[in-house]
């Protein structure tokens, strides 16, 4: 069973294919199409454009997967903006950000949207944990460096992919895929 992924982000392709690849799919990365980004505060909406509008170019079975940091003492911030921020601030900024700040929760969210026709599905799933005091590890991408899930005291910069894939947002909302997809039986007919 063959799906495609539209990212240009190596790192999410990777964490994706190995999930996916326990429910049998073959996961194909696609880079060409340029991802349409809206501005709205739901995730879902965010990544289910995108999906919709890269299957309007490919005309191929694939998802789109749209993620986001969220720091309860900031408000929320940087949430859908995450991307933004990361360039703009970084992990540095972020713990800038924090300086003094006792209570750091956050969480991840990632939002999957599958265009399947006749489907159209998207899952949300979060990952809670803090944020460490300073950047740790060499692995992964984005803020990894700076986020400690709950039930671990290691950044997921400090994890290998399994591992983050134990604990991640990502990993979470593509196995909620991967059960759909077993449920509705989706195989090679459909994809
Ligand atoms: P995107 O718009 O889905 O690419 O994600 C927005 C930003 O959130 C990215 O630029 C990353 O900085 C950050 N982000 C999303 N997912 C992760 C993750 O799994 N680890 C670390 N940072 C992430």
């Amino acid at each position: 069973m063959k799906l495609y992924f539209a990212t240009g982000n190596r790192h999410k392709y990777e964490e994706a294919s190995r999930v996916l690849a326990e429910y049998g799919v073959e996961l194909v990365q696609l880079t060409r199409v340029p991802k349409l980004e809206i501005q709205s505060s739901s995730l879902a909406e965010i990544a289910l454009t995108a999906a919709r509008a890269a299957y309007l170019e490919l005309g191929e079975p694939l998802i789109v997967e749209d993620a986001g940091l969220y720091i309860e003492a900031l408000n929320g911030f940087p949430g859908p903006y995450s991307s933004y921020v990361y360039k703009t601030l970084g992990c540095r900024g972020i713990l800038k950000l924090l300086e003094g700040v006792k209570r750091r929760d956050a969480y991840f969210e990632s939002a999957v949207a599958a265009v399947i026709p006749p489907y159209e599905e998207v899952f949300v799933a979060r990952v809670r944990g803090i944020i460490a005091r300073e950047p740790r590890g060499g692995e992964g991408f984005g803020f990894d460096p700076i986020f400690v899930p709950r039930g671990d005291e290691r950044t997921f910069a400090e994890m290998g992919l399994e591992e983050k894939n134990r604990y991640s947002h990502r990993a979470r909302a593509l196995r909620m895929l991967g059960e759909w997809l077993r449920s509705r039986k989706i195989k090679r007919a459909q994809l």
